[in-house]
């Protein structure tokens, strides 16, 4: 899976609680497709051995600096990307200083490639000057400090010191390993979801979408490297690391979301399912069943791209999702495209196995000016993303 396929990264557990967490990050790395080399300091291998994640790895774990001498260079060297998780306030202060005494802090000095880490550690301890000015000063030397993030501590408090998940981890190691593309910096907004227009105080009128498309594109443009908006309907799958999220209800408030963005974007995805239309008056209250079937009134619900299309910068990229049936499935899509003027229109089958809302995976095919048409393999919704972004990297122009 982009990015870690083929790329060699360290985990370096130092000797906190989370250590037991470094077990999962280490399944999910390895589960991405990376080549995972683990590295426990004494006090790491006190909360688990090195057996766990031999197991997971399949490959050898380190422990020692003495086991092969210059293992540690051959390592660093070797590393695309190095995450220390947990990383303690003593391995924090010995980053700081460079000290290198055993296999992990030589192995660190020695690595020339990004460096995430992931505190873990007591509040007290994280908010004492020496271990705030440790994160300064290695946040200098340009490693990337993930969390850490606020919630329940060992110790039955509560406070800032508990690890970042490790779905954020990888997340942010994803996003290192990337390094610098043609996304980096740009402003985009990614819309996801179905729409949720009211009925009655307790009814909606909404549709089948999971989210999963616009949030795979949301991932995969923050991993990039670009600024993300997510403005995302009521979706059925959690939201993805990194993305600034606004969550919405209806085809209005998306639409004022988007328009408020507009004029500052170098992309706009509009991959949301808006609902077409909303209830003309919604009622207060509850329609009752004595009451018969109600007669529901419905009117336009704005138009988003329609109405946002000219406060968009020129040089914007508009990508449209269009769902279509039938033999005239492309000619449909296409007529979207141009209508709404889109540099791009993701064509989705309604009736296609492995296609279109509510599953994991997507076949599309891209229409472009000209007459272009791409077909896309069925694929993961994730790797359709990159396929999408790799397809439009060609066309990006910065203002
Ligand atoms: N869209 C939008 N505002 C709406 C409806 C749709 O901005 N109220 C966007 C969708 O996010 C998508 C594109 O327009 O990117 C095409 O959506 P689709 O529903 O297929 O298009 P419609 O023009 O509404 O056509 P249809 O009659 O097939 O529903």
């Amino acid at each position: 899976m982009r990015p870690f396929a083929g790329k060699r990264v360290l985990l370096g557990v130092a000797g906190g609680i989370a250590a037991y967490k470094s077990a999962e990050l280490a399944r999910l790395l390895v589960d991405a497709g990376a080549t995972l080399d683990v590295v426990l300091t004494e006090g790491g291998s006190r909360f688990v051995t090195p057996t766990t994640f031999e197991a997971l790895t399949g490959r050898p774990v380190r422990l020692s600096l003495w086991e092969r001498p210059l293992d540690h260079v051959e390592l660093g060297k070797a590393a695309d990307v190095a995450i220390v998780a947990p990383a303690t306030a003593d391995l924090l202060a010995k980053l700081a200083t460079g000290q290198a005494d055993d296999m992990l802090t030589t192995t660190l000095l020695v690595c020339t490639a990004p460096v995430l880490l992931a505190p873990a550690m007591n509040f007290r301890m994280l908010e004492h000057p020496a271990t705030q000015r440790n994160l300064t000063r290695l946040r200098e030397f340009g490693h990337i400090v993930v969390g850490p993030e606020y919630g329940a501590l060992a110790e039955g408090e509560a406070g800032w010191g508990r690890m970042a998940e490790p779905e954020t981890i990888v997340a942010y190691a994803g996003r290192a390993l990337e390094g610098r593309t043609p996304w980096n910096g740009l402003r985009t907004l990614v819309t996801a979801g179905p729409t949720r227009e009211p009925i009655d105080a307790v009814r909606v009128l909404t549709n089948r979408s999971s989210g999963r498309m616009g949030y795979a594109l949301a991932a995969s443009l923050w991993r990039r490297g670009a600024a993300v908006e997510l403005v995302s309907g009521p979706a059925s799958v959690p939201p993805p690391v990194g993305p600034a999220l606004r969550r919405v209800e209806t085809a209005e408030e998306m639409c004022r979301a988007v328009s408020r963005a507009a004029p500052e974007l170098d992309a706009l995805f509009m991959v949301a399912a808006v609902s077409d239309f909303q209830a003309r008056s919604p009622v207060a209250g509850k329609f009752r069943r004595a009451d018969g079937p109600p007669r529901i009134e419905l009117e336009a619900a704005p138009d988003v791209l329609g109405s946002v299309r000219e406060a968009l910068p020129t040089h914007a990229l508009v990508v449209g999702f269009a769902l279509e049936d039938g033999d005239d499935a492309v000619d449909r899509a296409e007529a979207k495209r141009r209508e709404r003027n889109l540099t791009c229109v993701v064509l989705n089958r309604l009736s296609e196995e492995g296609a279109g809302m509510e599953v994991e995976t997507n076949r599309v095919a891209l229409l472009f000016a000209g007459d272009r048409r791409v077909d896309l393999p069925t694929a993961p919704k994730t790797d359709v993303a990159d396929a999408i972004l790799d397809h439009l990297e060609p066309l990006l122009r910065r203002d």
